[in-house]
């Protein structure tokens, strides 16, 4: 099966060091298409100059974050238009494989596509460096899923991480209206539950989720500089940097 790894992405000075990091984790799998999915108006052209560099398979969209949500909430819901553009490509254009949501600042082993591509309906597996308790983990009892540990369970069904779970497409296309909602914290736990999924379900992945293969990393965020700028440096620097 082929993989979709759906990668919501948006513009900020530190966007191309995390894409190419990513595009070149990507590079040593087979069998996988990038969906990289722009909270733009239109495609950045600095990522649209990007992508081809790293000779695989890839997609790239364009979907922006209503502004009404970012500034409604001091947590605006973070990628959520550009995966749901993602998704929308994937009924339309795809008919089986496995869908995968990897954020553009995560860190990847490259075991864990081996162990999500047989995904028979959905896969669970820990994710490192997750809240408090540094990770986020499906709870196993005899091989099967019982419960979750997670620092931030919030009357969640599904207290994952996105970066936690792998769907078959096969899933997505049996539930037309699934979908991921504008609510900052609860996108994964609404989706899985908008795809019917059931504790029996899950299968877990990572060796019956003893190890971790995915980890939420977090690149620290710095303002642009305030050095002066010549103008013809300025002339090089694309706009959407500055912002
Ligand atoms: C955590 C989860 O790991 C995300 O999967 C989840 O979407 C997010 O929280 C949330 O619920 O808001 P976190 O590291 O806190 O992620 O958030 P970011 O890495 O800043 O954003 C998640 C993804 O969305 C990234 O791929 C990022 O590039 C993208 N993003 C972020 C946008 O597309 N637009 C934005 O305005 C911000
Ligand atoms: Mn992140």
């Amino acid at each position: 099966p082929i993989i979709y790894f759906i990668t919501p992405t948006y513009p900020r000075r530190e966007q191309v060091a995390e894409l190419t990091r990513l595009g070149q984790t990507l590079m040593h799998i087979p069998n996988l298409h990038w969906i990289v999915a722009d909270d733009t108006l239109q495609c950045s052209p600095m990522i649209s100059a990007l992508l081809p560099k790293f000779g695989i398979p890839y997609t790239h969209i364009a979907s922006p974050m209503p502004p009404v949500y970012r500034t409604n909430n001091a947590v605006p819901p973070r990628g959520v238009a550009n995966r749901r553009a993602a998704l929308a490509w994937i009924r339309s254009y795809v008919k089986s494989g496995v869908v995968y949501f990897g954020d553009d600042d995560n860190t990847f082993d490259l075991k864990l596509f081996d162990e999500i591509r047989d995904t028979k309906k959905i896969s669970m597996f820990p994710v490192g460096l997750i809240g408090s308790y540094g990770i986020s983990s499906p709870v196993l009892r005899k091989g099967n899923v019982i419960g979750f540990f997670d620092s931030w369970p919030a009357k969640r069904k599904f207290p994952v991480d996105m970066a936690g779970f792998a769907v078959n497409v096969d899933l997505i296309l049996k539930h037309p209206n699934a979908t991921m909602p504008y609510k900052a914290g609860y996108e994964e736990d609404r989706f899985i539950s908008s795809l019917g999924v059931k504790l029996s379900d899950i299968e877990p992945k990572a060796n019956n989720c003893s190890e971790v293969l995915v980890w939420h990393t977090q690149t620290l965020k710095k303002p642009p500089p305030t050095v002066k700028v010549s103008m013809e440096l300025l002339s090089i620097v694309d706009t959407s940097l500055v912002k």
